[in-house]
């Protein structure tokens, strides 16, 4: 198979964990017999620097004829001004939304041998493999009135929560797909008690449910399941939640793994058969870390989660579950064998760089 990927590797660690996803991405083609057809893009701040804009048009052409994107990471002080006219993170927040790319899987596992790298009691870890679902194109990040001003009695600065029906609709569908192939069980997270939008997702969740009457669905308010995800993580399944709250509670969840550098995720534009044009869509893949100035150019970043994120597009974008396995088992066989980056090493082991670690991962694959 031709594998024709857009690779994006932004700003700060991003372009360092990029290069171990593909030496991976290398071994997985030499073994299984697929072409890896590679073509880099510029996003972020240093497309910011490059051309005045954090995507250019040409990396847009780019990601739309290729079969799937590979995204690193945006961001870095340099660009955080608040006054600053362009912010590298417009730029993959404006790749979102124009591949209409509203589901953004991002699975939670803890990993037997990484149980003592999290400072969660490994008693409340054992059994954690859930997956979030984050609504990605909507709500406080995209919709309008979005803007900061001046008026007589003071600066004000406003952002919209907003979703329509539609939106959560194909969202929560999704959720309940995945639930349907998992352990049959739905969260809903929302702010019912408090937020109209929380209200309107709460009721449509009730409606398609009606569709799933084989999946359990609970709804929990955010607040709570910030607290629960930490005190009985386990018995979590599949969440889903909307933009901003997704974008939160992951990280919190991230921390159950031992590291945020550990998480992949995959933005799709919904499912294939169960939403409408996803056959044809373009999905991203991304790990759920930002671009960590603190640590850039210091070759200790953590791969793990950029190469899972591209174990997760060969699975959705190209259908290769046994590619996408083989990625997951050579992660899972290094940590066992003891290989940590410093991020996850505080129960000791061998601590490697992230160069390293991408080359063992691809060797075993
Ligand atoms: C993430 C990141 C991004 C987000 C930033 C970089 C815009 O935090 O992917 O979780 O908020 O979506
Ligand atoms: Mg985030």
């Amino acid at each position: 198979m031709n594998l024709k990927i857009a690779i994006l590797p932004g700003d700060g660690i991003g372009p360092e964990v990029m290069a171990e996803a593909i030496k991976v991405l290398e071994a997985v083609g030499r073994r299984f017999g697929h072409a890896i057809d590679l073509e880099y893009g510029r996003i972020g701040g240093n497309a910011i620097d490059d051309f005045g804009t954090p995507l250019p048009d040409e990396t847009v052409d780019l990601c739309r004829r290729s079969d799937a994107i590979l995204f690193g990471a945006v961001g870095g002080p340099k660009w955080d001004s608040p006054d600053a006219a362009a912010r590298p993170e417009d730029g993959i927040l404006a790749i979102r939304k124009s591949l209409g790319l509203f589901a953004n899987l991002r699975p939670v596992k803890v990993y037997p041998s990484l149980i003592n790298s999290s400072p969660v009691k490994p008693s409340l870890l054992e059994g954690v493999d859930m997956i979030v679902l984050r609504e990605l194109t909507g709500g406080l990040y995209f919709a309008r009135p979005k803007r900061r001003w001046t008026t007589k009695s003071g600066r004000r600065g406003v952002d919209t929560l907003r979703y329509t029906e539609h939106e959560i609709e194909r969202i929560v569908r999704v959720a309940f797909e995945l639930a349907r192939g998992r352990s049959k069980r739905l969260t809903s997270v929302d702010k019912a008690n408090v937020l109209e939008s929380s209200r309107l997702w709460r009721q449509v969740a009730d409606e398609v449910h009606e569709d799933y009457p084989d999946v359990e669905l609970e709804h929990i308010l955010v607040d709570a399941a910030a607290m629960s995800l930490i005190r009985s993580p386990a018995s979590y399944d599949v969440i889903v939640a909307e933009n901003m709250f997704g974008d939160i509670l992951t990280d919190e969840a991230s921390v159950l793994s031992g590291s945020m550098g550990m998480q992949p995720s995959a933005s799709l534009a919904g499912l294939p058969g169960v939403t409408e044009n996803a056959e044809s869509a373009i999905s991203l893949y991304e790990p759920i870390h930002g671009s960590a100035p603190d640590i850039a150019g210091q070759g200790i970043a953590n791969p793990i989660g950029m190469a899972l994120s591209a174990a997760m597009m060969l699975r959705h974008s190209f259908g290769l579950e046994d590619e996408a396995q083989a990625v997951e088992a050579s992660v899972e066989g290094v940590l066992a064998e003891g290989y940590r980056t410093p991020d996850i090493a505080s129960d000791g082991g061998d601590v490697v760089g992230t160069e390293r670690m991408g080359t063992v991962i691809a060797g075993r694959v």
